[in-house]
């Protein structure tokens, strides 16, 4: 990773935009949540400002090509912003028991086209999947695609990380168990988090959408959870993302114990350029505090 920096899942939803993203300075990219199957998500308005509290509320509910399609869509793209992180939901039409072979398809399709690949549980706009995060059933799910990875690695080539993508309304007792899979079945890291469906001290006019709240109001709850987890588990590789909006945050973050970082919300409001002030405040915070574990470049934003 070139620096810490990524897009977070589901600004572009079909990978289109590879180049753009380039250019704003991103040390890697999050694409999709694709499904298995094709779908048009919900019916608009699915999304929402809420400039008041540098907060988005989204109801999207997972509009994408569908898996097969998005292969196409990828392969006919040059890679141009570092590894490619591909997010992974389940189709809406595909009841929950059947979701280990909707996540392990997917995953299959795309296998040779990313990077790294994380199995997103935690979306609050498709019915039901964030039961997906109890342990019986995400077991279930992580063994299906690691079988599929087991088919689809190449001999000698180190086996693409899978990681999952957790909820920050998460109840302690609840971490702990997708925790416990985690470590069981060796999966290789965590994203944390996604949105939430809690409404707290909001002043926007909009605060009362349906849908998962991302931005400012989320950092305390994704902050607290990246420290939990880092407490829980010292070596397990975290992308911390919910409500970073400058250098700041994203120090907090690493300091909570994230490895790599992602922004959605505060790249809406404050636009391309945030990419590099945040890469350039960092550097020149870790240089203040002589921090070496920490060596990165910020690319140069052409903007
Ligand atoms: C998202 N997010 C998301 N996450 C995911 O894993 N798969 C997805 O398809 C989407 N789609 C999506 C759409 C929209 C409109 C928003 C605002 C968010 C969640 C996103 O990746 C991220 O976890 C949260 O937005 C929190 O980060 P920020 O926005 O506070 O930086």
């Amino acid at each position: 990773f070139q620096n810490p920096i990524g897009l977070a899942a589901g600004m572009d939803k079909t990978g289109m935009a590879q180049d753009g993203w380039g250019c704003f300075g991103f040390g890697f990219l999050g694409v999709g949540g694709f499904t298995k199957d094709p779908q048009e998500g919900n019916q608009k308005p699915r999304l929402f400002r809420l400039p008041e509290d540098g907060a988005l509320i989204n109801r999207m509910g997972f509009n994408n090509p569908g898996a097969a399609q998005a292969l196409v869509i990828l392969s006919g793209l040059e890679r141009s912003s570092g590894p490619l992180v591909v997010n992974l939901g389940k189709s809406k039409e595909t009841l929950l028991v059947n979701a280990p072979l909707d996540y392990a398809y997917s995953f299959g399709r795309l296998y040779h086209l990313g990077d790294v690949f994380v199995i997103n549980v935690s979306s609050p706009n498709t019915p039901g999947l964030r039961n997906l995060q109890d342990g019986p059933a995400l077991d279930e799910i992580v063994c299906a695609v690691q079988e599929v990875r087991i088919r689809c690695a190449k001999p000698n080539v180190r086996p693409k990380p899978i990681l999952v993508k957790v909820s920050p309304d998460l109840t302690m007792p609840q971490l702990d168990a997708i925790l416990t899979v985690i470590e069981k079945r060796k999966i290789d890291g965590i994203t944390a988090t996604n949105t939430t469906t809690s409404r707290d001290n909001l002043k926007s006019p909009h605060s009362g959408e349906q849908g998962g709240l991302s931005g400012a109001p989320l950092f305390r709850m994704s902050h607290a959870m990246i420290k939990y987890i880092r407490e829980s588990a010292p070596a397990l590789p975290i992308i911390g993302v919910g409500g970073i909006g400058s250098a700041d945050d994203a120090l907090k973050m690493l300091e909570a114990g994230a490895n790599l970082l992602e922004i959605y919300t505060a790249l809406v409001f404050q636009g391309p350029s945030l990419v590099r002030d945040i890469n350039r405040g960092l550097v020149a915070r870790l240089t203040e505090m002589n921090a070496t574990v920490l060596s990165f470049s910020p690319r140069v934003n052409r903007f």
